[in-house]
């Protein structure tokens, strides 16, 4: 039985469809008030369960040979919420976590560059400490985001924008690929410590030719300023634009993540672990241009 935590979300639902389709026995756990059409979107059994309650929640785990955590948040999901899900899988005797790490090598970057990334490397050292096997997912950037929230690729100047160095590798993989590796590692009893995936490692340049070769148009690479600008733009967009209170991602927390990449802090290690798992095909940033593409016409 593999326990899946966040189900409801975009990386954790697919992760759960994942297993399902491989046929392994998953179990979502989702929280008290979930509506539910919510509810209704998540494939296989479901328990509810109140986080706060650190034993019942551990009950609801009993037997699992993996707990899965896709949480999304600040500190209080990220070291509140899944800091209870550690605690009830080590009271379980759940031999093995996946936390909801998902991101560049968080171990790399330096402290305080990264908000919401230095909640994973402080739940890191936590969960290190616990009694239970972890293995971190590291994809990079999800690929997805080249498409909409990261703004590089702009169609209308045919140009990719970059801070600092157009040669720059920055490391992308699809939520869908993680997804379907992440069900795979959960039902990998002797997954290491740490699983480095990449559907493509890629410069600004190579953005710029592979844009033009999707878009039939020369694009071309236009210089932001260096990698020092950025940093001063974070620390006036945290100024002028805080966001809300608990606000996720707000412009600067975005900023934070293009000046890793471009800086880049924050490389997988390889070679990669893409091949650990047989049947898995990795999407290249070529296809999600091509298709994004695709859709252009029809908007
Ligand atoms: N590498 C990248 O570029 C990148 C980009 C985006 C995300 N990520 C990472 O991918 C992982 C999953 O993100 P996502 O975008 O799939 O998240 P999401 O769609 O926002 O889903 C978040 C999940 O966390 C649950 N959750 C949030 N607060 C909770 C609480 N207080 N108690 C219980 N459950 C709570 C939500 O449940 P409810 O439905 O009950 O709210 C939901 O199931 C995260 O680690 C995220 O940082 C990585």
């Amino acid at each position: 039985m593999i326990i899946v935590a966040g189900a409801t979300g975009d990386l954790g639902g697919r992760i759960v469809r994942e297993l399902a389709g491989l046929g392994a026995p998953v179990c979502s756990l989702v929280r008290a008030g979930t509506s539910p059409e919510r509810m209704a979107a998540i494939q296989g059994e479901i328990r509810t369960v109140d986080f706060d309650d650190v034993r019942a929640t551990a009950a609801a785990m009993e037997g699992a040979s993996c707990v899965v955590s896709a949480l999304s948040g600040l500190e209080p999901v990220v070291l509140g919420v899944q800091g209870q899900l550690l605690d009830a899988a080590v009271q379980a005797g759940v031999p093995r976590l996946i936390p909801s790490d998902f991101a560049i090598d968080f171990r790399k970057i330096p402290p305080g560059t990264n908000r919401n990334l230095d909640l994973r490397e402080r739940f890191r050292r936590r969960a290190e400490q616990a009694d239970i096997r972890l293995t971190s997912i590291l994809n990079g950037a999800f690929m997805d985001m080249l498409t909409g929230v990261m703004p590089v690729i702009q169609h209308r100047l045919r140009s990719v924008l970059y801070w600092g160095s157009a040669d720059q590798p920055m490391d992308f993989t699809t939520i869908a690929d993680t997804a379907a590796f992440t069900a795979r590692a959960a039902m990998d009893n002797d997954s290491p410590r740490l699983l480095n995936i990449c559907g493509d490692r890629v410069t600004a340049r190579d953005l710029a030719q592979i844009a033009g070769t999707v878009r039939q148009q020369p694009y071309r690479v236009l210089p932001a300023g260096t990698i020092g600008m950025l940093g001063l733009m974070i620390g006036l967009a945290k100024r002028v634009a805080p966001g809300k209170p608990g606000d996720l991602y707000p412009a600067w927390q975005g900023m934070q993540y293009m000046r890793n990449l471009f800086a880049g802090e924050g490389m997988l290690d390889t070679p990669f672990d893409n091949d650990r798992y047989s049947g898995l095909r990795w999407t290249r940033v070529e296809d999600v241009l091509r298709e994004d593409a695709r859709w252009v016409g029809k908007r």
